[in-house]
């Protein structure tokens, strides 16, 4: 079997590691099949793959495809892409997705994959532009489509290309139904982790010290939120839950960000998250580390991993790294991210966007050792029945072959 992937991006964002995480699985399951990774860019994405032993092919995006975007657009008043703006941005740059096309077409047609699994919207909508005749292809979608009006109305257009459309939880297949209909059938594939790398025990990062904070004192709770820059990943509420938590309690707070697209529009700055610290007065309070490339060492650093998504979480793949780390969570209950936890009995939640909620959740964790020895234990037994990345393999694989028997 030749396995072909084809990735919208190169750096490591959450699909990206899922992806990773399919092929390593793949790759212990069926050591034989060939896997092959197209992807838009260098970076540690290629790298990561071809070490895992996929062959690799950069076919650079041009800058004009790789910045467009329409994340914001259908957004709240005053933080949308305006879709004006992002119909001039995409009409500019047809000529380059044409162009891309036929170069992606060719590079199919000489791996001749028996399937293309594709890993990121514009991989959906290039890949089955460019599918070759005969060629089958399926869409793993981790994210909602529907705030997103260009990509619903591409994906709706397409999609009778694919054989079937992968989500990351039930809350995306919803979702992806709803836009595309009965064109399309849909299954849910809950992502798998590395439970060896995200495990209670193992290097732990000085987090103050990335911070340029000075050593907290003994016994000091800390809390913290790793996420990219997407301002719906809720840095602001995680900070105005940190300033409602009593200056009395030793707890401090991190934030462990990545700036992983290029899109435009949608994005945070760290320079916007160290304003908003110095306006709440939190600057002893909080350290802001950068982008630190061993989330595991982050979080078991941790005493309690927080999740703050405004909007509805597709999966989030840091829920599942957190209790695999054996840490006491925090998340926002709402879409696919109500799926992974048990409240009460593996992880606390609040309501997306409600400093308030989050920070009582907080204090109730920072003044209740038991506590989070509970849900830490009960995370991790979670994360083990529910998230091994072996497990993708052995859902993976009979998709393949009904996707190779309906083409024979
Ligand atoms: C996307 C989603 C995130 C999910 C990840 C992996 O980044 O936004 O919720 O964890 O994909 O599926």
């Amino acid at each position: 079997m030749k396995v072909l992937f084809l990735n919208p991006s190169g750096q490591l964002g959450g699909a990206e590691v899922c992806l990773l995480n399919m092929m390593a699985s793949l790759r212990e399951a069926e050591p034989l099949w060939q896997l092959h990774l197209i992807v838009s860019d260098d970076g540690p994405l290629a790298e990561k793959a071809s070490a895992l032993g996929a062959s690799v092919t950069v076919l650079k995006f041009p800058v004009s495809l790789s910045r467009l975007g329409d994340a914001g657009a259908g957004g709240p008043a005053g933080q949308e892409v305006s879709r004006f703006n992002l119909l001039q941005r995409l009409f500019r740059s047809l000529p380059s997705v044409v162009i891309y096309k036929r170069r992606l077409r060719r590079a199919i047609s000489q791996l001749s994959p028996d399937v293309i699994h594709t890993n990121g919207f514009k991989m959906h909508v290039l890949g089955a532009l460019a599918l070759p005749s005969g060629a089958r292809i399926v869409w793993h979608i981790h994210d909602y489509v529907r705030p997103r009006p260009v990509m619903a109305r591409l994906l709706r257009l397409l999609a009778k290309r694919p054989v079937m459309a992968i989500t990351n939880s039930k809350s995306v297949a919803e979702d992806v139904r709803e836009v595309c209909g009965e064109r399309l059938s849909v299954r849910t594939i809950y992502n798998g982790i590395d439970l060896d790398t995200f495990s209670p025990g193992g290097p732990e990062l000085d987090l103050d010290a990335l911070s340029g904070l000075p050593p907290a004192a003994p016994g000091t709770i800390r809390v913290g939120l790793l996420a990219t820059l997407a301002r719906w990943k809720g840095h602001a509420t995680f900070l105005r839950a940190m300033a409602l938590v009593p200056e009395s309690l030793p707890v401090r707070g991190y934030i462990t960000t990545g700036n992983l697209y290029q899109t435009d529009g949608s994005q945070s700055s760290h320079a916007e998250i160290r304003k908003l610290i110095d306006s709440l007065s939190l600057s002893h309070r909080i350290g802001l580390t950068g982008l630190v490339d061993r989330p595991a060492s982050v979080m078991r650093a941790l005493d309690v991993v927080v999740h703050a998504s405004t909007q509805p979480e597709p999966f989030g793949l840091v829920i599942a790294e957190g209790m695999a780390c054996g840490r006491a969570v925090i998340t926002s209950y709402a879409g696919g991210a109500t799926e992974l936890v048990e409240e009460k009995i593996n992880a606390l939640t609040h309501q997306p966007g409600d400093a308030e909620e989050l920070a009582e959740r907080i204090v109730e964790l920072a003044t209740d050792s038991n506590l989070r020895a509970r849900l830490a234990r009960a995370g991790r037994a979670t994360a083990e029945r529910r998230f091994d990345r072996s497990r993708l393999a052995t859902e993976l694989i009979p998709i393949y072959r009904s996707v190779v028997a309906a083409r024979a």
